[in-house]
């Protein structure tokens, strides 16, 4: 079990609205991060950003490409980085300040890091009921033209009610004075929040001003971190850096997490098209695997994509399932379904392996509304496992482990009526027969009777 913080850590941040806590990242992750933001930098193609950057409508067009990038991994220059003619002064590796603000989700290297258990441990220790990554920002503060940062509270820009949002700060390089560390006022969080930076109806953005006294920069103390260092701050601790007129770049990772227990308005600058919060628990996934008998369920991953295509690409199974499982099965299909299984969080389904190869599917529905304390249940497996009970015990065990996982009463599966193999799977698995819907589904030309069994408990 990864350990939280002490009472004294929570004391101290508490008090001072920010904490240290060094060698949190070995020197190995540090530089596994650095290099694979050397290498996202590489694959950057910066023509097209260049120009959102410098065109005549330069405020609006990079106004955009800020507003989008909730769910996206995009590059974010120095203000120094340009000539007056709108060329970069030195390379592109040289002149980006951030990359933000989904690598934590979009890339599996950041992704990793974020969930380390030990974070996870933090958040509830700091009582952050249900923790969600918000948002992931690779900072350089570049050699020479590392721009300032002002002063200001994280949870200006992203505030929840009530405000929950915290940054979890990781130094991949030593940050000092000289290169533009960290500075924060100690105590500072607990004057309240001055203003939020929110969305307007023209989709700009503008400041919401609750107090507009200056900050007292004069109160604020260096952080200094070595790397490997967590700082951990509080959502309204104001702090702020100052320029990097150094020799010496200033890299640094930074997370930040919201309750998701908290109200998170519209109208906060990050938003996230598809899926707005699914998939981004804080919470390390947790990587289930159910043994049975004849078959062991566990999540579908890299490298079943030649077996899931072998026994899904299979008529006899497609014309007894929902039209949107792909048929053909295709290589693309398979690189989808993975993708996206290995992201779900909470996991709702499985792979069913036999003998070290996923051989078929199995996975429950929640429903919405007032459905919400029902799933559907569906599944598949390939022909070759028929008939050999398979099946009946992956749906038992997937029942069970769907009624223990999440808040319903009731499982239900539709059959076609020229399914009574799958009839049989269901009743042995302990389902009842509950209601025959005519003429309820249509399987390409045939309009048929959908027989519906249901398990409640
Ligand atoms: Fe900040």
């Amino acid at each position: 079990m990864a350990q939280g913080l002490t009472a004294k850590q929570i004391e101290a941040y508490g008090r001072d609205g920010f904490l240290l806590i060094e060698n949190f990242a070995s020197r190995e992750e540090c530089a596994e991060l650095k290099n694979r933001a050397d290498e996202l930098v590489e694959a950057f193609d910066p023509e097209g950003v260049i120009s959102i950057f410098t065109t005549r409508e330069q405020t609006r067009s990079s106004d955009q490409y800020f507003l989008d990038s909730g769910d996206k991994i995009r590059f974010f220059f120095e203000e120094d980085a340009f000539s007056p003619d709108g060329s970069l002064k030195h390379g592109k590796a040289r002149s980006i300040n951030k990359i933000g603000h989904a690598l934590h989700i979009l890339d599996p290297v950041f992704e990793r890091f974020s969930r380390k258990p030990e974070l996870a441990a933090i958040a509830t220790s700091l009582g952050i009921e249900d923790p969600l990554m918000l948002q992931s920002m690779y900072i350089f503060k570049q050699p020479n033209i590392g721009g300032e940062v002002t002063c200001h509270q994280d949870a200006t820009f992203l505030y929840t009610d009530p405000i929950s949002v915290t940054g979890f700060w990781f130094a991949l390089e030593d940050a000092t004075l000289e290169n533009g560390c960290l500075h924060a006022i100690p105590g500072g969080h607990k004057h309240g929040l001055k203003k939020r930076f929110v969305r307007n109806e023209s989709d700009g953005t503008q400041f919401e001003v609750f107090d507009d006294s200056p900050w007292q920069d004069d109160l604020a103390i260096p952080i200094e971190a070595p790397a490997g260092t967590l700082v951990i701050l509080h959502g309204l601790l104001p702090h702020l850096s100052y320029a990097n007129r150094s020799p010496k770049s200033r890299h640094a990772f930074t997370l930040h997490v919201i309750d998701r227990a908290c109200d998170y308005p519209a109208d906060n600058w990050l938003r996230r098209e598809s899926s707005k919060f699914q998939g981004l628990k804080f919470k390390p996934l947790r990587l289930m695997e159910i043994k049975l008998k004849s078959c062991v369920l566990r999540r579908w991953k890299t490298g079943d994509e030649e077996s899931l295509i072998r026994h899904a690409n299979n008529y006899k199974i497609w014309r007894n399932v929902r039209d949107r499982f792909p048929h053909p099965y295709t290589l693309e299909d398979a690189r989808m379904w993975i993708d996206y299984s290995q992201r779900e969080d909470p996991q709702t389904g499985f792979a069913i392996v036999v003998d070290g190869k996923a051989v078929g599917g199995i996975g429950v529905i929640p429903q919405t509304d007032i459905y919400r304390r029902t799933a559907e249940i569906g599944y598949w497996l390939g022909e070759e496992f028929w008939g050999r009970g398979i099946m009946t015990e992956a749906v038992k065990a997937v029942t069970d482990w769907a009624f223990e996982n999440f808040e319903i009463c009731r499982i239900y599966a539709g059959v076609l009526e020229w399914n009574p193999g799958s009839m049989k799977v269901l009743e042995k698995a302990g389902y009842r027969f509950e209601a025959r819907l005519r003429m309820a589904a249509t399987k390409e030309d045939t309009t048929m009777d959908d027989f519906i069994y249901s398990v409640v408990r």
